[in-house]
């Protein structure tokens, strides 16, 4: 018995894995075990031999069973140990954003320019990408036959014989939703309207789908002066160099008069531009005073109401922000180009926070 016991709990304090644990159990205590072999020898024991014998291997039972518990336990504990050890994780630590997706240029952008205007005072309206050909050129005052339309290269609708629906187009630009909100709000009213929009053009600077944000603000006494100041802040803020300048190009837009085409001051320094300093100047939006027509397609008093309103390209604002060559790319999806010109997605910009950083 003393053999017995002293096999089986060196073998314990052996065991590397439970596994081996539950092989002793066996060896020891199974049905064919060593110490159960002996129980039964028991029934061939005179009983003086087996009132000493019983009770003793019913102890070096219980402590081998005892022995096998323990040291089950503390596998058990090594092994949550090194489990710890292995899948330690400090969550202090910074995110890996360039790991996961990024957030694409355009979104980026457009949020920029929407917490910009938000902060003087800007709300964000929308409008459908499907439009009827009246919202996008009738009531910006460009009638059936005005060159304009044809300039657009517009998308028009299919539509079957016997259709007599309104022509439904693809917006051309984000006009309509000025037309469209004055409509369901009227005045005063000073909103941005960023979206989606599509022409049939295609070339390094030209994509059949891009993207325009709209400006307008409608009130009693609203003025040039009024735009001026707005879009200097605007290219300040988003452009991140104060004092830039901007230059007003006497234009014509069949939805404002006075028109404008608006530039803003740059350089070219070893074929690197330069926002905001040098004497050069590049062309990025068009402006102007809303024509009476256009508030009065949309239900408001032109004898009373007055304001600015501009369009400006969200793609390419976003190519000179951040030096991005070819516009085409913006829409190729390419992972590689996506990480290389992609934000952090949980920089979100904020004016306080900044846009870009
Ligand atoms: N809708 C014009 C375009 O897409 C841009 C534009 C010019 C919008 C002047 C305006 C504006 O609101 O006043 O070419």
């Amino acid at each position: 018995m003393d053999d017995l016991k002293a096999k089986y709990l060196s073998l314990i304090a052996a065991a590397g894995d439970e596994a081996q644990i539950e092989d002793l159990r066996i060896a020891a205590l199974g049905k064919k075990g060593e110490i159960s072999a002996a129980m039964r020898e028991l029934g061939k024991m005179t009983p003086e031999e087996r009132q000493t014998a019983g009770p003793a291997l019913n102890a070096l039972k219980d402590e081998i069973n005892s022995a096998l518990a323990a040291k089950k336990a503390a596998l058990g504990d090594a092994a949550l140990d090194a489990r710890l050890r292995g899948e330690w994780l400090d969550v202090t630590l910074p995110s890996r954003p360039r790991r996961q997706g990024t957030i694409h240029p355009i979104s980026q952008v457009t949020e920029e320019v929407t917490a910009i205007f938000a902060d003087m005072g800007f709300a964000v309206a929308e409008g459908p990408q499907i439009d009827t050909d009246w919202y996008n050129f009738d009531a910006l005052n460009i009638p059936g036959h005005h060159p304009a339309r044809a300039e657009m290269d517009t998308f028009y609708m299919h539509r079957a014989q016997g259709d007599n629906r309104p022509p439904h187009v693809l917006r051309t630009h984000t006009s309509p939703v000025q037309i469209r909100h004055m409509e369901k709000f009227g005045a005063p009213c000073r909103i941005i309207a960023p979206g989606r929009v599509y022409r049939a053009d295609y070339d390094q600077t030209h994509t059949p789908m891009f993207n325009q944000v709209e400006g307008l603000a409608i009130d009693k006494d609203i003025s040039m002066a009024n735009l001026k100041w707005v879009l200097e802040e605007f290219f300040a803020a988003f452009f991140e160099v104060d004092g830039i300048k901007t230059r007003f190009r006497a234009s014509h837009f069949p939805f404002t008069e006075p028109s404008a085409e608006v530039d803003i001051q740059c350089s070219w320094v070893d074929g690197q531009l330069k926002i905001g300093e040098g004497d050069g100047w590049l062309e990025v939006l068009g402006s102007g005073m809303v024509h009476p027509h256009v508030l009065q397609s949309a239900g408001v008093d032109p004898a009373q109401w007055q304001g600015f309103a501009f369009g400006m390209g969200i793609d390419r604002i976003a190519m000179l922000k951040y030096g991005i060559p070819d516009l085409r790319a913006f829409f190729d999806s390419d992972l590689r180009w996506l990480r290389h010109y992609g934000f952090a997605s949980l920089d979100v910009p904020t004016l306080h926070g900044g846009l870009s950083r």
